[in-house]
């Protein structure tokens, strides 16, 4: 089998939106302080490149989680595997996160920070797919809304592959030809 990426949105595309994205929330935290939480490793290239268009002064602190059991098939159990460097307590939090699928990450982790009191709490993702979705998630900040499509790419991987693309593509598989 050889896989090929489709593109999906090139990179001036991805990049209009994230500014787009950038100037909606400038616009809403206006006066505010803003601390932004990525959540390692996907939403690595859209964090740095959304906090580059926000014009307030913003913070950034890393988390990563891991689901239990099989990677492809969110559990819903999910265990924190780096945890923040900084309490949220009063702050202004903004979550950014790739993609959100079943949403079973997204609820987890969000009722773990909204536990830990911050003043307000949001979430961003550069992607969504309603289709998949298992367990409700309030979407804040939405990129782009796709159909029930394996993408990569923007710092989305498959098999830890093709997270560097500048742009966001489907994976297809093809039969080798012989
Ligand atoms: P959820 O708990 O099902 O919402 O899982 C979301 C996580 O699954 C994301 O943070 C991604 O790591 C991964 N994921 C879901 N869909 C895709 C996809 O289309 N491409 C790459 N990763 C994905
Ligand atoms: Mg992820």
């Amino acid at each position: 089998m050889r896989e090929r990426v489709r593109v999906l949105f090139n990179e001036e595309e991805t990049n209009q939106k994230i500014r787009e994205l950038g100037s909606r929330i400038s616009r809403e935290y206006e006066g505010k302080e803003l601390t932004i939480i990525c959540i390692l490793k996907g939403a690595v290239y859209f964090a740095c490149e959304l906090s580059k268009r926000i014009s307030l002064p913003v913070k950034m602190d890393f988390m990563r989680c891991s689901s239990y059991g099989n990677e492809t098939v969110s559990s819903g159990v999910v265990k924190i595997a780096l945890d923040l460097d900084e309490p949220i307590r009063g702050k202004n939090i903004l979550v950014v996160e790739d993609i959100i699928d079943t949403g079973r990450t997204m609820n987890y982790l969000l009722e773990i920070l909204r536990q830990r009191g911050p003043e307000s709490l949001k979430l961003c993702a550069l992607l969504d797919k309603p289709d998949r979705r298992v367990v409700d998630v309030k979407v804040d900040y939405t990129g782009f809304v796709i159909p029930d499509e394996f993408v990569v790419g923007y710092g989305l991987d498959y098999a830890e592959k093709y997270r560097s693309l500048p742009y966001i593509g489907v994976v297809e598989f093809e039969e080798d030809e012989s």
